[in-house]
């Protein structure tokens, strides 16, 4: 039942620490070999240490990496460490000769300033992705003078969560070169006793099995992986690393009482996980979306999923099967049990489901519900059962009720708190802070279900999580004057393979025994486990243990009271989201953690006023701005179709307007050579303007043609839909995604902008403006941005394209003009005399909201005069209309 907090982290060097070089340039792929195989690219990375420590479940992992620039010419070197995301950094530092500069964790607005500051300056030194399902990455890099030495040391902590009966930690192993000394030492003790202990490494080798070791007796366990430098080598000659895959460590405890309580230092924490317990039976309906976007492989892994779930289901177990797109089907009217028979036409029913239409989620989820309601009333359902919905979709809810807060509403009040819901997002295109949001407000919890050739196993490993309830309505208690701050403490069902784990402060430590009463309703009776320790003994026997870093139930309070608070958060409002925020924050900066509240900050150690660099972890709802807008020159169009052009060499800027009917396309940029095009659909308001010439209109549709990758990408204000060699995916603006293939790549920032390269030195970004839903005469529209250009041809040409190569103008005779604020001016361009007036447009590429004000000469009448030919003559018959390329 782990809920998976997304996070993002961005490390910002500014200048001037130690020397005056702090720029980082991105890594180069072309590294040039030199002997001896150590040094590439005339960095030695002489060492690197994983060193994880895990004291009941609560590891504490130091990635420490040693280098030094062995050329004669300062160098860059780069850290790179991928930590699981449901991971805290807790802190950075960087010893640059034997100086080192400490990380702190200040409040996110804080340091966000500093931060902002730096990307102006153009000195992003590296940043944290997400990275794969589980992992993100952690990057920097630091510019070091030949001959320096340079230790880079990250630590990061977690709870490690047991699922399907199994800890397991997570380390990605990468290192790209040789190193002279690598290794990856765990050494974990539990309480309990270990009872099993695995390492699975995926590039592991017949040779390197002999340097990994493992081993456990009694409460402690021992991992360690030391390849020697040969070992190293993908091939006996080679310079390259074998080294480069998953090292997962998995272990589990002894279970001879139901649970576990241990005390150091003022905190508890109880760990809860019986065994041998009969399974409830349990009541499922599955919710699934059928639209047609479910089509193809997503409906044909679910198929298969839900099959493999028919297998498993047992006996006791009720079920049904919901269906929803535009409208909702059921497969029974009623539950029915889970006999042979039942399940035979079940798999027939699952076999036959068709994809069409629209997306319904709200329909589909009160049917569920009522599904289960009725069946509960009608006394269908065997008594001591549980019930469970689990609902799947992959999108967006677009008809029926499509308000995400209406949906919301109507499924709480619906379930009643009665039975959790677990949502599952299948793909990019979903919504996932809705379904996370409703899934924990109904005591379940979301899934994202990514899309890929294993899908169908991640539906099935999810419902296996959730297939044997144990017990339910768990109620978890401690002797009330004693204990305070207490983690969550009631759940509504205990799953097997899992466990639950409940932290807090003992505030009466005078006392002798700690007595902890779980309650909990079981299959076949209702069951009371008691647990009581001796206090001071604990505390000894806790204690002796060098072994264990000794605050770590402290931090294991702190870690699992931030997430708790964090996840409540996300379905608060006003007075009280305010309240957790203070205290999520509050624990982030006690105890050190990099939260999405929080930033790292590294401080220069002679000077604790001046920030050197920062850590920054923004939320899922954090702005995200992967791309540096380069400084000049830029070219774009944004707004009621305003078209700026820089002219660096003038240090100034021209602007134009054209007037055009909604439905009419123009050409904005066309390369004959790079076979790129880029041409605009304009749209009008919602409600013409009665007054003349008061009528908007906005660029509603961009077609992006790379005739060279065979790609075509159209953007609208709802949806990104990228056609590759025939080939189409399509996007919404709802979630943060890069796509990368054949020299392509697309990122999309949540609801701000998207990003898109083609090949090395083409960038577009194309800004998401979204007006109020509800807004009489506005709607959506969108902004292109050129923000490189270097690689297209003379030959460029398009209303944004012509002016990619350098121009010159001349203004003069400045006057005042009919608005007193702007004068006019005579121009001379492109051999043609102009009347223009000072004017000022906006720049949205870094906020979409307000803009930064960017003065320009504003070219009147369509930009006659400014533009080759007229406008009209940039029409063209449809979006992805293009010319042949010429070689
Ligand atoms: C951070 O790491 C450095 C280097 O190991 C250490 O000196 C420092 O005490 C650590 N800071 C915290 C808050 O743990
Ligand atoms: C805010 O938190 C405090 C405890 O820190 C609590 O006493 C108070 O009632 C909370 N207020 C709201 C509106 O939740
Ligand atoms: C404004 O646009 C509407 C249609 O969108 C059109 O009928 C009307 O003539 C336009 N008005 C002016 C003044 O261009
Ligand atoms: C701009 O062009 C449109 C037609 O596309 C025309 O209706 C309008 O009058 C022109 N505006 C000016 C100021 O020339």
């Amino acid at each position: 039942m782990a809920v998976t907090i997304r996070l993002y982290i961005s490390l910002v060097l500014l200048s001037g620490l130690g020397t005056s070089h702090f720029l980082i340039n991105p890594l180069r792929n072309n590294r040039k070999r030199s002997l001896p195989d150590t040094v590439v690219d005339g960095i030695e990375i002489y060492s690197t240490k994983i060193n994880c420590k895990v004291t009941s479940r609560f590891a504490h992992n130091v990635v420490t990496t040693r280098a030094v620039n062995r050329a004669d010419t300062a160098k860059e070197v780069s850290f790179d460490v991928e930590l699981p995301k449901t991971a805290f950094i807790t802190n950075f530092t960087m010893t640059i000769d034997g100086v080192t500069y400490p990380g702190n964790v200040k409040e996110k607005e804080v340091a966000k300033k500093q931060y902002e500051k730096a990307v102006s300056q153009g000195k992003t030194a590296g940043l944290v992705k997400a990275s794969g399902r589980k992992l993100e990455k952690f990057t920097v890099s630091v510019n070091v003078a030949a001959g320096s030495k340079v230790t880079f040391e990250l630590t990061y902590e977690e709870l490690l969560k047991r699922h399907k009966g199994k800890y397991e930690m997570y380390i990605k192993v990468q290192p790209k070169q040789l190193i002279n000394h690598f290794e990856i030492v765990a050494d974990i003790y539990e309480p309990q006793g270990i009872k099993e202990l695995n390492a699975d490494v995926s590039f592991i080798t017949n040779d390197l099995m002999n340097v990994l070791t493992k081993s456990f007796s009694g409460k402690k366990g021992h991992v360690s992986f030391k390849p020697s430098f040969d070992q190293q080598r993908s091939c006996p000659t080679c310079s390259t690393s074998l080294l480069n895959g998953d090292f997962i460590i998995t272990y589990d405890v002894n279970r001879e009482q139901p649970g576990n309580v241990q005390i150091v230092n003022g905190y508890f924490v109880h760990f809860f996980a019986p065994q041998n317990l009969p399974i409830v039976p349990k009541n499922v309906v599955f919710v699934i979306d059928i639209s047609g976007s479910m089509s193809g492989r997503k409906l044909a892994q679910t198929k298969d999923a839900l099959l493999h779930i028919l297998n498993d289901v047992k006996e006791d177990d009720f079920l049904n099967f919901i269906l929803f797109s535009s409208d909702v089907t059921v497969w029974k009217e009623n539950m029915v049990q889970a006999t042979p028979e039942n399940l035979k036409e079940a798999r027939n029913f699952v076999e036959n489901m068709q994809t069409a239409g629209l997306t319904n989620i709200n329909d589909g989820l009160l049917k569920g519900i009522e599904m289960v309601n009725r069946a509960r009333e009608m006394g269908i359902l065997l008594d001591r059962s549980t019930s469970i919905i689990i609902m799947l979709t992959d999108g967006e809810a677009n008809t029926g009720e499509s308000r995400v807060d209406k949906i919301q509403e109507n499924v709480k009040n619906a379930i009643g708190g009665k039975f959790p819901l677990y949502n599952l997002g299948f793909g990019h295109d979903v919504n996932y802070n809705f379904l996370e949001k409703m899934a924990l407000e109904n005591h379940g919890v979301a899934r994202r279900i990514y899309e890929d050739s294993d899908a169908n196993l991640q539906m099935q490993g999810f419902y296996d999580e959730v297939a044997n309830p144990l017990l339910i309505d768990v109620d978890l208690q401690y002797p009330q004057n004693a204990i305070s701050d207490v983690t969550q403490n009631n759940y509504q069902h205990f799953y097997d393979g899992s466990e639950i784990v409940v932290a807090g402060k003992v505030v009466d430590l005078e006392s002798n025994s700690f007595v902890a009463d779980v309650k909990g309703h079981g299959a076949l009776n209702d069951l009371t486990f008691t647990e009581e320790v001796d206090m001071k003994e604990m505390e000894e026997a806790l204690k002796e243990q060098e072994y264990i870093f000794g605050d770590y139930i402290e931090r294991l309070w702190a870690y699992l009271t931030i997430e708790q608070l964090l996840e409540k958060r996300k379905n608060a409002e006003g007075e009280e989201k305010e309240n957790l925020t203070a205290q999520a924050l509050d624990l982030s900066l006690k105890y050190h953690f990099v939260t999405p509240l929080t930033s790292m900050v590294v401080t220069k150690p002679e000077d604790n006023e001046e920030t050197q660099s920062i850590a920054d972890k923004p939320g899922e709802d954090a702005t995200q701005l992967n791309y540096q807008p380069p400084s000049n020159p830029y070219y774009f169009v944004d707004g009621d179709p305003h078209f700026i052009i820089e002219v660096p060499e003038k240090d100034d800027a021209l602007c134009f307007n054209i007037d055009a009917q909604p439905g009419v396309v123009l050409n904005l940029i066309q390369d004959p050579d790079t076979g790129i095009t880029v041409n605009g659909e304009i749209i009008g308001e919602k409600k013409a303007s009665s007054e003349p010439n008061k009528n908007k209109s906005y660029f509603g549709k961009l077609g992006i043609v790379a005739l060279q990758m065979d790609l075509q990408v159209e953007v609208t204000p709802q949806r990104i839909t990228l056609w590759s060699g025939g080939r189409k995916s399509s996007f919404t603006w709802m979630d943060t995604v890069t796509i990368t293939q054949n020299g392509l790549s697309v990122t999309i920032n949540r609801k701000k902008n998207m990003v898109v390269s083609i090949g090395d030195g083409v960038t577009f970004v194309i800004v998401l403006h979204q007006v109020w839903k509800k807004h009489p005469i506005h709607q959506d529209f969108l902004g292109l941005y050129t923000v490189d250009s270097h690689r297209m041809s003379t030959k460029t040409h398009g209303l944004l394209g012509q002016f990619f190569h350098p121009f010159d103008f001349e203004v003069f005779d400045v006057r005042p003009g009919s608005d007193p604020k702007k004068p006019d001016a005579t121009m001379i361009v492109k051999n043609h005399k102009l009347t223009v007036t000072r004017g000022s447009q906006k720049d949205y590429r870094k906020d979409s909201g307000q803009g930064t004000k960017v003065f320009c000469w504003f070219v009147h009448d369509n930009g006659s005069g400014l533009i080759d030919g007229v406008h009209t003559d940039y029409i063209v018959p449809d979006l992805f209309y293009h010319s042949p390329i010429q070689s």
